[in-house]
């Protein structure tokens, strides 16, 4: 007899303790809460059977966008499709995007999920995968529409409700939309305050707008709530990092990546890429940051050759040239060479951005400012077609301006940091950095 979960959906299996189960484990992942993963393996091996936990494992391990974890989603892609007879029409798509998924087809995967939620628009499993997949797309409309579009089939009495509503608070930050997104984000925290990812919308909706002090204190006052076995935290402290740097305190920022952003020894490619972001920042601003790059890029080291989402080598890019490991650039750039070949979604984005981008961090560790701007300033427009936020896509104009004012090139610099400072008066990076243009003299035409 079909069952369904706490919100109603229709779920495949005979007995309702595990469906019980997989309930928490998705109230875990939907509160970023150690460990969802831990927690499913543990239901499967009491119930083999049970296909939507396996569809539910392969869709966490997929939208976690890192190739290590790839033999495990395939794992999980092979019992749920063994068990496709038994699965119901929803649990058939979930199986269907995770399938796509592992194919590399991002898109097709998202909007699979995304279809999930259009049939059953209190899948809320659905809804948070396709928003992953949205995130990993750098589709910024829909982080907020495929909430919007669920939102008329859910009210405070649906068991999870603030969690849809941190998922459409980062849409709208990421739209743009920072007054709703803000008053989103607050009112998901208020109903949930373990939800560390409306917390981070509200972050985000601070760094946007330059209130670095507002969005250190936001982090730290709501911290005794969320960052408790949180799986995301390292995210939230690479916010309250920026915040610090923006502030000029950069001792801070590295205390920061010393005990809060390190702290899970960058076992996953979303850590690493906060590392390398927040390094990078500071190196590139000319802050010795001692043997941190090591780590990073020792980590990294494992994916350099994988090919997986150019938004990752980037960030790869970065520490092998933070670190100087030769060797570790060159295989990463035959890897890139080969992954922009491929027909997959990360083919594409390989192509269009990853390839110019990588070569445009190498110029800058080689000196070669000229090249890192000939490079960054055409992708950086269409930077999101490789996924990420604003606020982590930042580190092209972060960087095309640090270029600028080493190579000379007044007209650059000046464009780049008036843009800067429009949204973002008050940063110290952005002042120093204008006081920096004005003693540059003016480039005479050729
Ligand atoms: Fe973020």
């Amino acid at each position: 007899m079909s069952k369904t979960d706490v919100r109603g959906n229709p779920v495949s299996h005979d007995s309702a303790e595990p469906i019980r189960r997989l309930d928490h484990v998705t109230t875990l992942m939907n509160a970023f809460q150690a460990d969802p993963i831990a927690e499913v393996d543990a239901l499967l091996a009491e119930h083999p059977d049970f296909v939507m936990a396996h569809a539910f494992r392969a869709g966490t391990l997929a939208t976690a966008g890192d190739k290590a974890f790839e033999s495990e989603l395939a794992k999980s892609v092979a019992a749920a499709e063994a068990l496709v007879g038994k699965a119901n029409d929803r649990e058939r798509l979930h199986i269907a995007a995770a399938r796509a998924w592992l194919k590399g087809q991002f898109e097709l995967a998202t909007e699979t999920w995304g279809r999930a939620a259009l049939l059953y628009p209190r899948d809320i499993t659905a809804i948070q995968f396709a928003q992953f997949g949205d995130f990993f797309l750098g589709y910024s409309q829909m982080l907020r529409d495929r909430v919007a579009r669920v939102l008329p089939h859910w009210d405070k009495a649906v068991p999870n409700y603030g969690f849809l509503l941190g998922m459409h608070a980062f849409g709208l930050e990421e739209c743009g939309d920072y007054a709703q997104a803000e008053a989103t984000g607050r009112e998901a925290f208020a109903l949930d305050g373990r939800d560390a990812w409306a917390v981070h919308a509200v972050a985000h909706v601070m760094e946007m707008q330059g209130r670095a002090a507002d969005g250190a204190e936001w982090l730290e006052s709501t911290s005794a709530s969320w960052a408790p076995n949180c799986m995301f935290g390292y995210h939230n402290w690479w916010h309250q990092a920026l915040f610090s740097i923006n502030a000029g305190n950069v001792e801070r920022a590295l205390k920061l990546f010393d005990e809060k952003i390190s702290a899970g020894g960058f076992a996953s490619a979303m850590e690493l890429v906060d590392g390398s972001g927040l390094l990078w920042r500071l190196t590139a601003l000319g802050y010795d940051v001692g043997k941190r790059w090591d780590d990073v890029a020792d980590k990294w080291t494992t994916r350099a050759e994988d090919g997986y989402y150019a938004f990752n080598d980037l960030h790869a890019m970065m520490a092998f040239v933070g670190a100087d490991r030769r060797p570790e650039q060159k295989a990463l750039m035959a890897a890139a060479e080969r992954a922009a070949e491929s027909l997959g979604t990360n083919g594409m984005m390989t192509r269009e951005i990853g390839l110019p981008a990588l070569k445009g961090i190498l110029a800058f560790g080689n000196g070669a400012y000229d090249e890192t701007i000939e490079r960054l300033l055409p992708v950086r427009g269409k930077a999101n077609r490789f996924g990420g936020s604003h606020a982590q896509r930042d580190v092209f104009s972060w960087t095309l301006a640090e270029a600028a004012l080493r190579t000379g090139d007044r007209s650059l610099a000046e464009g780049l940091i008036a843009e800067r400072l429009a949204q973002k008066p008050e940063s110290r990076v952005n002042l120093a950095w204008d006081e920096r243009v004005c003693h540059l003299p003016g480039r005479l035409a050729a």
